[in-house]
């Protein structure tokens, strides 16, 4: 006899995250994500127009417990195994191209913004990127989990422009990693933290419509349907159930 559907199975299709990266123009953005999906690391400057798009599949093995907390620890509770495809939104960070990158918000699942430690004012920018982003990010009901990238870290010490104190405010405020294009250093890292902490918010979320009260989604599913109410056993609904909760 076949087996019934397992978890796993139920998995197998890849979870879709978009991403989306913004920053200066000149920091490396482009060449983060190209030297991250396995592309070579290009020491010409070819500026970004409009935008560009890059995918990634990567796997993911994590368990999600009560609460939505994640942890690598087998604690008894459910194991997930995941393939994810992270589309990864290349912007360009000339002022010229705004109003077009703006656009790329919606439906945003993760944002690194990317800063060079060699040039101050892309430094100074980062608060104006994160405005940009928590004013563009429609679409989903909170801003999306953001991680900050100081890219460049190669560049010998004393040409960096950003001072320890600097980097040390900017740590306290923001998830922030120093990475490098040019020698791939905490690339890996930095998309992978992002992706865990899309996965955690997900699962919060998801604990959030499983625990809406019966009675709101029976509702609203026998008003979208054939008019007859549907009732479960028990009073819970799955998350594959076509009503929309509220
Ligand atoms: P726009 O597309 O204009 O927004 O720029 P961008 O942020 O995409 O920058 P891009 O990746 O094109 O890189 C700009 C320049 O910085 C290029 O000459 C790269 O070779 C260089 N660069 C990028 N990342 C690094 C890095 O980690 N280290 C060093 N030394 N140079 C880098
Ligand atoms: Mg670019």
């Amino acid at each position: 006899m076949a087996p019934k559907n397992t978890k796993v199975d139920q998995d197998k299709k890849p979870l879709n995250f978009k991403l989306l990266v913004i920053g200066d123009s000149g920091v490396g953005k482009s060449n983060i994500i190209n030297v991250y999906v396995g592309e070579p690391f290009q020491r010409t400057f070819i500026t970004t127009i409009g935008v560009d798009f890059k995918t990634k599949l990567v796997k993911r093995s994590s368990v999600s417990g009560p609460s939505g907390q994640l942890s690598n620890e087998n604690s008894g509770v459910e194991q997930q195994l995941q393939d994810i495809k992270l589309n990864i939104w290349d912007t360009a960070g000339q002022e010229r191209f705004r109003t077009i990158t703006t656009t790329y918000y919606r439906g945003t699942q993760g944002i690194l913004v990317v800063f060079d430690l060699s040039n101050k004012q892309s430094f100074m920018s980062i608060k104006r990127w994160i405005h940009e982003m928590e004013q563009n990010c429609t679409g989903s009901t909170e801003v999306p989990p953001a991680i900050i990238l100081g890219n460049k870290s190669d560049i010998p010490r004393e040409k960096w422009e950003v001072s320890d104190e600097e980097l040390a405010d900017l740590r306290g405020n923001h998830t922030t990693f120093l990475t490098s294009a040019a020698t791939g250093e905490n690339l890996e890292q930095a998309f992978s933290h992002l992706t865990e902490l899309i996965l955690k918010r997900r699962a919060i979320e998801n604990e959030r419509k499983n625990n809406q009260p019966f009675s709101t989604i029976d509702i609203k599913g026998s008003a979208a349907g054939s008019g007859k109410s549907k009732k479960k056993k028990g009073n819970t609904l799955s998350n594959s159930s076509k009503c929309t909760l509220l």
